[in-house]
């Protein structure tokens, strides 16, 4: 029997929703034609270390998770490997906005930054698809136990 703190997802998906607001506001600031770096540094610096944080404490949880079912341990490698995969991608982008170099940003953001973002997006959806089969077993209460203490 797998136990989780209902509070730990639900801080998870709230992280999400963060994280996904923080994106969009980076992606308006790239559009503008004169580039605010200052602005745009702090929100890279604010999604960086958010990120950065979640995943540290999704990592173990990811890891703790593997059941009977192939499909599912699958989802989670998958959710294990695309975490390195982001922070590679993320360092490339901060060594980019330290340049100042407004050209070097722009094409940095335009290549890594684009490719990052849909990866994001994509990995926070099959996280939350995660989450639900989580919310699924533990209605039928097979394996898993959500609890609240
Ligand atoms: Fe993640
Ligand atoms: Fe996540």
């Amino acid at each position: 029997m797998l136990r989780f703190k209902m509070d730990f997802i639900t801080k998870l998906r709230k992280e999400h929703l963060e994280i996904g607001y923080l994106l969009i506001s980076l992606e308006n600031l790239m559009v503008k034609d004169n580039l605010d770096l200052r602005k745009i540094k702090a929100v890279f610096e604010n999604l960086s270390n958010l990120i950065h944080k979640h995943e540290s404490e999704e990592d173990p949880f990811f890891s703790d998770l593997h059941l009977e079912d192939k499909e599912f341990n699958k989802l989670v490698d998958e959710i294990e490997k695309v975490h390195l995969l982001i922070k590679g991608h993320l360092e490339v982008l901060r060594k980019a906005f330290s340049s100042n170099n407004y050209n070097f940003i722009r094409a940095s953001f335009e290549n890594d930054g684009r490719m990052l973002f849909s990866k994001l997006r994509e990995h926070m959806y099959n996280e939350e698809r995660i989450f639900d089969f989580l919310l699924f077993f533990n209605l039928n209460k097979e394996k898993i136990e959500l609890f609240n203490k």
